[in-house]
């Protein structure tokens, strides 16, 4: 083991006492119908990524065990979420805007006490650094401060009636039904909640069901889902995704699939539900984002921005660069820049300060990159920085690839990790091709300061992408920016004024402009005798 890895875990009497994890967190809860159930069947055990040295013996450290549901309990939470939208009559659905957000501010407010429990558990189970999970935390909270400003103004601007043609209309956006949302390990909170709460705002009742990694850290917010929402309106369930959310699927039942993954994974999903054209989908997927070095780019700031686009919490974001794709010109120089950079993030364990580099979640995840790596060496490229690919246990140190080619696996897979494989190219027709050609179609970043070259690349690839970065990396925010993707990489835009789009669909109640159609309008209006055609403003 080089000395580099010596310092990637600890022993159990370095961590500091208020990071400690002193007993196992035995999570036995889920939530059902505005009820907290105690599961009496099997668990599923919590490794950390984190490794806990004891002598000359590294053993991941359990943290605690989640519930293995069964589709009975998980059917159980849909039939819940049905009956508390009751065909768009129940009391949530039908709840005045203001109400439903006063609902949002109890939890939101509970929410923030959590923060140093769940900020905890980000680090211990998805191995996300201290500051990383602090600013998912916050970023979290803040989005559901900004869908409650977005749903204030899109209320206000459906307050008024519109008149055209000889017709007047009041057009509200009203919710869809039920809603499955399921985030993604590496944003397990952010993620998760950025579709979660814009459904539940827009009057959708909701099964949810946490990410693969990162569930322990919604156990703290448990009880405050159950305070502040009505019986039904979210029901949270844990386990095997095929054994429950394949069983939701099927009845049919399910009328909005939000889901961060895998594209396969939404596939098979999608495909369960008999009436598919009933089935709305937001999707986040796969990706395979390109950084594209011109040779007049501005070197140092295209090594900085490529560095954190391909390795900010170890490579392990959709947006991630996840391949380079840098002229000859100037490649030498890009690389040895690069790596130089690199060698500066500091490996270790997530609450320690300073730290870039952490261990990797997923099991088996350090043989797919070793697996990615030999494959791409076996057919010309080597690995170019200094301990690249080093690996202990579940940590492994990142390997740039130089020069890949398209015989190589990792020139089309997502490695979503530590590997940064690096592309020469002499002509821009072969960064247009990539791009074109690619089954991906998420974000690109483009370095360069010739406009004229930088304008022909950026139109090559307006109808390939859905955001073009220019010398700066890929990234999803600000979350006012509407976030999407094309070809496999997405569907349907979120944002925090996109996403209540997304849950919902408009509705109007139209009627010819005569004396009498307008006579009952402004009665209806006067004596508030409907919740839907109302003139009310939110302040
Ligand atoms: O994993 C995908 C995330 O939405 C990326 O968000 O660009 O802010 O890291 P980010």
């Amino acid at each position: 083991m080089s000395q580099l890895l010596n310092s990637v875990f600890p022993t159990e009497d370095t961590i500091p006492d208020h990071f400690k994890i002193l007993q196992p967190i035995d999570q036995r809860e889920y939530l059902i119908d505005g009820e907290l159930k105690t599961w009496a069947g099997n668990l599923n055990p919590v490794l950390s990524p984190v490794c806990i040295k004891d002598g000359k013996e590294l053993k991941q450290k359990v943290i605690g065990n989640t519930p293995l549901l069964t589709s009975t309990e998980s059917l159980q939470a849909l039939d819940a979420a049905v009956k508390a939208y009751d065909l768009g009559h129940g009391l949530w659905p039908t709840m005045s805007v203001t109400q439903r957000i006063e609902h949002v501010e109890k939890f939101l407010e509970v929410m923030r006490r959590k923060r140093d429990e769940v900020v905890k558990l980000l680090m211990w189970e998805i191995g996300k650094t201290l500051k990383d999970s602090e600013k998912e935390f916050d970023r979290t909270a803040d989005y559901i401060v900004e869908t409650i400003k977005a749903l204030k103004d899109l209320d206000r601007n459906s307050a008024k009636l519109i008149e055209d043609q000889g017709f007047m209309a009041q057009i509200r956006r009203v919710p869809l039904g039920v809603a499955l949302c399921m985030g993604p390990y590496n944003y397990p909170l952010n993620e998760t909640f950025t579709t979660l709460f814009p459904a539940l705002i827009m009057g959708n009742t909701v099964v949810f069901k946490p990410a693969k990694y990162g569930v322990l850290l919604i156990r703290p917010l448990l009880e405050a889902f159950r305070d502040s929402f009505p019986a039904g309106v979210i029901n949270i369930i844990y386990g095997r995704g095929r054994e429950t959310v394949g069983a939701l699927m099927e009845t049919g039942k399910v009328d909005v699939f939000a889901f961060i993954g895998t594209n396969k994974g939404a596939n098979d999903l999608k495909k369960l539900h008999p009436k598919p054209h009933r089935l709305k989908a937001i999707l986040g997927l796969d990706a395979k984002n390109p950084g594209i070095v011109l040779p007049d780019a501005d070197i140092d700031n295209a090594v900085s921005e490529c560095v954190m686009g391909s390795l900010s919490f170890n490579g392990q974001r959709c947006t991630a660069l996840k391949i380079l794709l840098v002229h000859r010109d100037v490649v030498d120089i890009f690389i040895e820049k690069f790596n130089a950079l690199t060698k500066k993030l500091k490996p270790g364990v997530p609450w320690e300060d300073d730290i870039s580099l952490t261990a990797l979640p997923e099991p088996g995840k350090v043989g797919y990159l070793r697996g990615l790596v030999d494959d791409a060496c076996g057919h010309g490229a080597r690995i170019v920085n200094e301990n690249g690919g080093e690996a202990l246990e579940t940590f492994f140190y990142p390997a740039v690839l130089y020069p890949v080619n398209e015989k190589m696996k990792v020139y089309y897979e997502e490695q979503f990790g530590p590997v940064v494989p690096i592309v020469p190219f002499s002509d821009d027709e072969e960064v247009i091709r990539y791009v074109v050609s690619s089954n991906f179609g998420q974000q690109v970043s483009i370095f360069g300061t010739d406009s004229k070259r930088v304008a022909r690349l950026m139109d090559a690839f307006v109808n390939q992408v859905g955001r073009i970065n220019l010398n700066t990396q890929a990234q999803r925010g600000p979350d006012s920016f509407p976030f999407n993707g094309r070809k496999d990489s997405a569907e349907g835009t979120l944002s925090v004024s996109d996403a209540l789009r997304v849950f919902s669909i408009r509705t109007l109640v139209a009627t010819k402009n005569t004396d009498s159609n307008k006579q009952m309008i402004s009665t209806i209006i006067r004596n508030r005798e409907s919740a839907f055609l109302s003139t009310d403003y939110i302040f």
